[in-house]
C-alpha cells in the first residue's frame, strides 16, 4: 500500500484522495457474521477504517477480503472533490448486484460523503441501509441492529469531543513497519474551497498519553515508523487535566520521538499559518523525526490565497520555506496546489508557477478546483474558470513539478541514504523498497535484508518518482 501511495511523484488529481486504500482482511469459516470494509480518500479516512474495524471485530463480526463473501459491505467515503464522490457512486452501482443476489446483505456508507449528504443518500441510493458520519462510529453496531429490525439507519451527528482515543485500531493492509496515528480530528480553518470542516466538524485534539501509548505499542509490535495525522497538526492543543499542562504539537512530537530512536516519526499536514520555528528546531534536534514537511501552498498568488481564506500570503509562505531550509538543511518539502480557483487569472497562475520555481518542491499533489456544495467559495464566488483552462493550467503545473522532482532526485545521486525497508518491490522479487528520511521511495537489491531493517543505500540513478541504489556497509 505504501509503495503505491508514496511512489508517485506527480500524483495527478484523484490519486491520493480518491484511491481505494484497503479492505479489511482475515480468515473465515467460524460462523461469525462477515463484513467487508473498503476505504476511499485520505490517510485520515484510512486511519478511521482501522477504528471501525476494531469496533466491528469487538462486536464479534469478522472481516473478509472478498466482498462477494460478505453479509455486510461498508464503504468509507471521501467528498473532497466531485470525482471522489463519483468514484463512490460508481462503486455503489457495482454493489447493486450483491443486493440482488443477497437481499439481506447490508450496505453501509461511512465517512465524509455520508456526512455531507446525510438523508439524501438514503433517498438517492436505494440500496443503502446505513449512513454514518466520521464521529458516530461507536454507534455502528446499534445501526446494524436497527437494520436487522427492518429499518434503514442513519447517524451523522458530529461531536466536539470524540477522538476515539481509547480504541486500539486494527491495522489494515499493513506492511508491519509503518502505521498512522490520528492525533486530532476535524478542522476549524474554513478554507473557502474545502468541504472538510463540514464533513469532519470542529477541531479537537486527542489525549497525548493515548498517542504515546499507541506509538509505544506499535514499536513493541515491530513497527518502525509512525505518521501523526491531523488536518492541521501544528494547531494540536491538548490540556492535561491532571497536571494542567497545555501540550503543543512541538511537545507531542518530542514525546513521540523519545519512544525509541529506532522509531521514525512523520506527520501530516502542516499549515503555513501555524507552522512555527519551534517545531522546526525539534525536527532538527531529533534524528528520528524525519526531515520532510508537507506544506500545501494551494496557490502562489496572494489575491487567490485571500479568496481561498488561507490566512497567509505569498510572502508569509516564502518566509516559512526559508525557515525550513535554514533550520533543517536538506529537508524534503512537498505541496498541494489547486488550479483554476474562482477568478484565477493567467497572472495568478503564473505566480503559482513562479512559487514552484522558487521552492523547487520534491513532490506535489496537484488538483483542479472542484466546487463543493455548501462551502464558502460556492456561496460567495463564481466557479468561472472553464474546464479546459483548469486542465491546461494543471498540466503546466504537473510538467513543471516533474522537472523539479527529477532535478531534486538527481541531487540525491552519489549520496548515502538511510532507508527504512517497507517490503518487496512490486517491480521485482529480488528488490526491496523503502523510503529515505525525505520520504522518497528507494529501490535496491534484496540481499539479506527484510522489512523493518534500516539500510544505508548509495543512490546511483533516479527517475522523477524513485531513487535506485545499492547497499553500502
Ligand atoms: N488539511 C490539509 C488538506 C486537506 S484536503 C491542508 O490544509 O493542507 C487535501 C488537499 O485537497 C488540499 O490541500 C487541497 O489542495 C485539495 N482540495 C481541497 N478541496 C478541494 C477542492 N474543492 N477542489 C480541489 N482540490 C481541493
Ligand atoms: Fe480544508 Fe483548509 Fe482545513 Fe485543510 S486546513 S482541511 S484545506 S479547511
Ligand atoms: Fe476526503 Fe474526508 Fe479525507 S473529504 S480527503 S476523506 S477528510
Amino acid at each position: 500500500m505504501n509503495e503505491k501511495l508514496h511512489s508517485s511523484t506527480t500524483n495527478i488529481d484523484e490519486k491520493r484522495q480518491g484511491e481505494v486504500f484497503s479492505s479489511a482482511k482475515s480468515g473465515a469459516g467460524n460462523g461469525k457474521r462477515k463484513y467487508y470494509l473498503e476505504t476511499y480518500g485520505c490517510q485520515m479516512n484510512f486511519s478511521d477504517s482501522e477504528i471501525v474495524a476494531s469496533i466491528l471485530n469487538k462486536e464479534g463480526y469478522e472481516s473478509v477480503s472478498d466482498y462477494k463473501e460478505a453479509e455486510m459491505i461498508f464503504v468509507n467515503t471521501c467528498a473532497i472533490r466531485e470525482n471522489a464522490e463519483q468514484t463512490v457512486r460508481n462503486r455503489l452501482n457495482e454493489l447493486r448486484s450483491i443486493k440482488k443476489k443477497k437481499p439481506n446483505a447490508i450496505i453501509g456508507l461511512l465517512g465524509c460523503m455520508a456526512e455531507r449528504l446525510k438523508h439524501k443518500l438514503l433517498e438517492e441510493e436505494k440500496l443503502i441501509d446505513i449512513v454514518i458520519g466520521p464521529d458516530a462510529y461507536r454507534e455502528l453496531p446499534n445501526l446494524i441492529t436497527q437494520v436487522d429490525g427492518g429499518q434503514a439507519a442513519i447517524n451523522v451527528l458530529l461531536s466536539r469531543e470524540e477522538t476515539y482515543a481509547d480504541i486500539s485500531p486494527v491495522r489494515l493492509d499493513t506492511n508491519g513497519v509503518t502505521a498512522f496515528i490520528s492525533i486530532m480530528r476535524g478542522c476549524d480553518n474554513m478554507c473557502s474551497f474545502c468541504v472538510v470542516p463540514f464533513t469532519r466538524g470542529r477541531e479537537r485534539s486527542r489525549d497525548m498519553h493515548s498517542i504515546i501509548k499507541e506509538a509505544r505499542e506499535l514499536f513493541n509490535n515491530g513497527y518502525r515508523e509512525v505518521t501523526l495525522l491531523g488536518q492541521n497538526v501544528d494547531s494540536y492543543k491538548w490540556k492535561d487535566k491532571k497536571t494542567g499542562q497545555l501540550v503543543t504539537f512541538t511537545y507531542l512530537l518530542e514525546q513521540v520521538a523519545k519512544v525509541s530512536p529506532l522509531l521514525r516519526i512523520r506527520f501530516s499536514t502542516s499549515h503555513p499559518k501555524d507552522m512555527v520555528d519551534e517545531v522546526l528546531h525539534t525536527i532538527a534536534k531529533y534524528d528520528n523525526i524525519c526531515n520532510y514537511i508537507h506544506l500545501p501552498v494551494q496557490s502562489g498568488s496572494s489575491v487567490i490565497l485571500k479568496r481561498m481564506n488561507r490566512t497567509y500570503d505569498r510572502n508569509w509562505y516564502k518566509e516559512r520555506i526559508e525557515s525550513i531550509k535554514r533550520i533543517i538543511p536538506g529537508c524534503g518539502i512537498s505541496t498541494d496546489t489547486i488550479s483554476g480557483f474562482c477568478g484565477e487569472t493567467q497572472e495568478d497562475h503564473n505566480e503559482t508557477l513562479s512559487m514552484m520555481n522558487w521552492v523547487e518542491y520534491d513532490m506535489a499533489y496537484m488538483f483542479k478546483y472542484s466546487e463543493r456544495p455548501g462551502t464558502l467559495a460556492q456561496k460567495k464566488y463564481k466557479d468561472d474558470i472553464p474546464e479546459a483552462v483548469k486542465s491546461e493550467r494543471l498540466n503546466e503545473i504537473i510538467s513543471l513539478q516533474l522537472e523539479h522532482s527529477y532535478k531534486r532526485n538527481q541531487m540525491d545521486i552519489n549520496k548515502v541514504h538511510r532507508v527504512l525497508v517497507e517490503g518487496v518491490s512490486k517491480r521485482s522479487e529480488n528488490e526491496l523498497y523503502g523510503r529515505n528520511d525525505q520520504n522518497k521511495v528507494v529501490i535496491f537489491p534484496r540481499e539479506k535484508y527484510s522489512s523493518g531493517d534500516y539500510v544505508n543505500i548509495m543512490v546511483n540513478r533516479c527517475t522523477s518518482a524513485t531513487l535506485f541504489g545499492k547497499v553500502v556497509a
